[in-house]
Order: structure tokens, then C-alpha cells, then sequence
């Protein structure tokens, strides 16, 4: 077993099902110190000693937190920076489909507060911490169904006309647009950001939804690819020495690969950033 990552912090948001159950774990594995963050206290507690017990890596902790909303957000780096002083690498993975259209209860749309601020948010409150352990690193969980979708900045939030599908694909192109714009702007920092897709994956995804959609997920479920699969990339990002250095691309099956020429848009990302400043004034 190789221990590669013994030293090093790392925070896995949405750590308590999943993609992110599993990239916590296979990080605590490699010997990192992992900071689980969820909403739950129960399943973080649960996941925290499963965790525990199967990597006998007693460096696991969890943050629980609403990430949906900025008080959540600002909770969790106010906790972690109670707790620590470095921080190597932030896998933002927390996410969700939602559909029919929900505000939090700031009065934001939850696949916009949840899939984009919460990145968004979140990053930016770790930023120092994360300059200051540099090299550093951040994931993010993006999708490759941010593919043929476009910002529309008068329908940010769906206020004019809401689809779950079209929602949540926009978010995972705001991740996109996000993570090309943070590399932009933290060049020469010594940290680094990637985005990648997970692949249809047989997680916990859209189960939020009700029956239908989890029937969905159950008859599709034979042509995805386990969590194992799934989180592979995020592991991949996180410790890979093959990616040391490498900012500002977006990964499949441990390959970069180019997104959406949406994705590309630096003047959509920096009016994107912008308002997303707004938003956690
Ligand atoms: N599954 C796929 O096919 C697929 C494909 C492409 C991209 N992705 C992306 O992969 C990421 C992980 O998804 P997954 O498939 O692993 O889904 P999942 O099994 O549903 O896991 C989502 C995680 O996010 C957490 N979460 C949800 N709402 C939260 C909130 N308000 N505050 C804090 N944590 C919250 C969940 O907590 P609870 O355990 O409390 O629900 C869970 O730990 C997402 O960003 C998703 O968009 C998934």
C-alpha cells in the first residue's frame, strides 16, 4: 500500500454517499488526514468509523454542514480553519439534480446554490489556506452533461422558465467555467485546478427526487459504472504525481479531454464569477 498522500490534508465535500464516500476513503488510504463534509452528523459518523476501520487511518474527521447555504459554506471553512493550519487539497463533489424547482433558504435556487455557489463559495474561503500550503490542489466534480448547455445570466437561477435536466447540466458547465477561470487566476500561485467527469455512475445521485427518478436510476443502473469507477478521477486529481503542475483541463477516465467550447468562454466566466461575488458578499 502506498502512502503516498501521509502528510497532507484533504477535505471531500458530499463525502457521505457516493463518489465522495469513496474518494475520501481511497485518499485515507494513501495516509492523508481526510475532512469529510456533509449535512448529516449520523452518516458522517457512520462513514468517519467505516472509514476508519477499512484504512486504519485514524486521521478521519467530518464537518457537518448545509452546503446549500452560505451560512453552511461559511461554517465549514470557519471549522476547518479552527482546526488547521494546511490544506493540500479541496475536492468540491457535493451535488445534486433537483426537479422541481426549490429555493434554499437565502431564496437561491438549490442546483445553483448547491452545485455552483456552494464550489464557488468554498473555494474562495480556503484560498488562503490553500496559497499558503501551496502546491495545492482543487477538484472539481463537473459532468459531461454541461455539454450543449448555455449561461443564460436573465434565467441564472430559473426564474423564467425551470427544467431539473437543463438546471443542473448549466451548473456543471458554471463548474467548468469556474475552474478555467480560478487556473486563470491563480497562475504562479502553486495551486491547481482541474474539473473532471465521473462517468454515469450507480450512486445515491437523484435519489432526492422522489420515486420516479429513482426508478430511473434503478433501470439504468445496469450501464453504470460503480462508485470505485466513478471516483477514480477525483482520486486520480487529488494525489496523482502525474498531475502535479497540470491546471486549468478537464479529466475523464484520468485523461484530459475538451469540454464544451461553452466551457472555453472566458468573458461568460468572468461576468459568471462576478455575480457569484455577489452572491457571498
Ligand atoms: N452519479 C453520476 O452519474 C454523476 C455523473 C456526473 C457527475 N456527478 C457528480 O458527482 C458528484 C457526486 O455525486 P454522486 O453521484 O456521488 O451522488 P450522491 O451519491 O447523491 O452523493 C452526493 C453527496 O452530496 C451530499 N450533499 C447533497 N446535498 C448536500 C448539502 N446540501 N450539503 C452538504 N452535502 C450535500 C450528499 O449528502 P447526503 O448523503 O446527506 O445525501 C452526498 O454525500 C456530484 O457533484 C454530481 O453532480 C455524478
Amino acid at each position: 500500500m502506498s502512502l503516498s498522500m501521509q502528510g497532507k490534508s484533504v477535505i471531500v465535500t458530499g463525502a457521505t454517499s457516493g463518489i465522495g464516500w469513496v474518494t475520501a476513503r481511497e485518499l485515507a488510504r494513501k495516509g492523508a488526514r481526510v475532512i469529510l463534509v456533509g449535512r448529516s452528523s449520523a452518516k458522517l459518523s457512520t462513514v468517519a468509523e467505516q472509514i476508519k476501520n477499512q484504512t486504519s487511518n485514524p486521521l478521519v474527521e467530518t464537518i457537518c454542514a448545509d452546503l446549500s447555504t452560505r451560512a453552511g459554506v461559511q461554517f465549514a471553512a470557519h471549522e476547518y480553519k479552527k482546526r488547521h493550519t494546511r490544506l493540500d487539497v479541496l475536492v468540491n463533489n457535493a451535488g445534486a439534480i433537483f426537479m422541481k424547482r426549490e429555493q434554499n433558504p437565502d431564496g437561491v435556487e438549490m442546483t445553483f446554490a448547491l452545485n455552483h455557489l456552494n464550489y464557488f463559495h468554498l473555494t474562495i474561503l480556503l484560498l488562503d489556506l490553500l496559497k499558503a500550503t501551496a502546491p495545492a490542489r482543487i477538484v472539481n466534480v463537473s459532468s459531461d452533461a454541461h455539454r450543449g448547455q448555455v449561461i443564460d445570466f436573465k434565467n441564472l437561477q430559473g426564474e423564467k422558465e425551470y427544467s431539473g435536466f437543463s438546471a443542473y447540466g448549466r451548473s456543471k458547465l458554471m463548474n467548468l467555467l469556474f475552474s478555467m477561470e480560478l487556473s486563470r487566476r491563480l497562475q504562479g500561485t502553486g495551486v491547481t485546478v482541474n474539473a473532471l467527469h465521473p462517468g454515469f455512475v450507480a450512486s445515491e445521485f437523484g435519489k432526492n427526487n422522489g420515486k420516479f427518478v429513482s426508478l430511473v436510476m434503478r433501470v439504468m443502473s445496469p450501464i453504470a459504472r460503480s462508485v470505485e469507477d466513478g471516483a477514480s478521477t477525483s482520486i486520480y486529481l487529488a494525489s496523482s504525481i502525474e498531475v502535479e503542475g497540470v491546471s486549468g483541463q478537464y479529466f475523464t477516465d484520468k485523461k484530459p479531454v475538451i469540454p464544451d467550447s461553452a466551457a472555453l468562454n472566458s468573458v461568460t466566466a468572468q461576468r459568471l464569477w462576478d455575480i457569484s461575488l455577489e452572491h457571498i458578499a
